[in-house]
């Protein structure tokens, strides 16, 4: 057992009791600072310690149970999705991670999940709120025989897949549907986001790199009090926490069916399910592209991807990227 599992330990053998610095420090052979030290990192992982002058530290919360990555893959029933997974406890970012792995000749299909990511990053050069054993924070890769012009359609299949897993998931009547491109919401707060990173050679994809993040099991008070108007959690809105191996395993095998419906038969299948999911169509909304603001209302997508907007003065627009906001999120 190495220090940080033997203070976990110690207090594990006295729930509720205050055990002081010095104690520890006797019962381990170290200094104080030491252990100041490690309770620090141990609050990093997840323990969450009072601490009383005079009468020393008291555990209150452990932290989540890590995935169980062994069941996760002998319930695995994939043909590719999943089949070879790399899991870490803490990265800087799996997307980067990935990336060392597809130099290192990774295969398609495999997977980098992490229980907390320190440098999460999300689209726009955006942060990642990445805490440890309350999310899905994965990366897959996939090695798709398609024109780089098409890499767009890769997102929104896999927030297609990830909105249809949810909604069975959840198994209520909430508002779960994709903000596009690809964010997923529940209730109007997002709890899904998705970050589709590529290589390509002579206009043709070499790879894609998909990042998927999911907040599974965060509750109110782990939500930074920034994100709380914005973001939520399966747990919250299900009011139960949520088994994150089935999470894995049903989403696996729904990209894995998605994926090869998208390459033998194109976009088109994956086109109509996205419109049926989209929580952006018919209403009004405001979308930020490199070229300015348009304000419309969304009434589709096109063959290729693009959503379809009518603005204020009847002009119709395509558009493959950007941020979009509703009046209803
Ligand atoms: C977004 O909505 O902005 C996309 C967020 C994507 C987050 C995931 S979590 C796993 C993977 N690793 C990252 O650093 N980002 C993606």
């Amino acid at each position: 057992m190495n220090m940080n599992e033997q203070i976990i330990r110690i207090f594990l053998d006295h729930p509720n009791q205050y055990i002081s610095g010095e104690k520890l420090s006797e019962e381990l052979n170290c200094s104080r600072t030491a252990i100041w030290k490690h309770i620090q990192a141990l609050k990093k992982k997840g323990y969450i310690f009072e601490s009383t002058p005079r009468l020393g530290y008291r555990i209150l919360k452990t932290p989540p149970d890590p995935l169980n990555v062994n069941r996760l893959s002998s319930e695995l029933n994939t043909q590719c999705m999943g089949l070879n997974i790399k899991y870490v406890q803490e990265v800087g970012s799996t997307q980067t991670m990935a990336a060392e792995m597809v130099k290192m000749g990774a295969k398609e299909g495999t997977v980098i999940i992490a229980e907390q990511q320190t440098d999460g990053r999300g689209r726009l050069g955006r942060k990642w709120f990445s805490p440890p054993g309350t999310g899905i924070w994965m990366s897959m890769i996939l090695k798709p025989q398609i024109p780089l012009q098409f890499i767009h359609q890769l997102t929104l299949l896999i927030s297609v897949a990830v909105c249809r897993v949810i909604k069975r998931f959840l198994e209520l009547d909430a508002e779960v549907g994709i903000k596009w491109p690809n964010d997923i919401y529940i209730n109007g707060k997002k709890v899904c986001g998705i970050l589709l990173e590529s290589s390509a050679e002579d206009e043709r994809v070499k790879h894609v790199i998909a990042g998927i993040g999911i907040s599974v099991n965060l509750q109110q008070n782990d939500i930074p009090e920034e994100l709380k108007e914005k973001m939520t959690s399966l747990s919250i809105e299900a009011g139960i926490e949520c088994d994150r191996e089935q999470l894995l395993i049903s989403l696996f095998k729904e990209m894995e069916e998605l994926y090869l419906l998208y390459l033998s038969e194109g976009f088109a299948p994956i086109r109509i399910l996205w419109e049926a999911l989209s929580i952006c169509l018919h209403c009004p909304i405001q979308v930020h592209t490199h070229q300015g603001i348009v304000k419309g209302k969304a009434y589709g997508m096109d063959e290729m991807g693009a959503l379809m907007i009518i603005d204020e003065e009847g002009n119709e627009h395509k558009i493959y990227s950007g941020d979009v906001s509703l009046s209803l999120v």
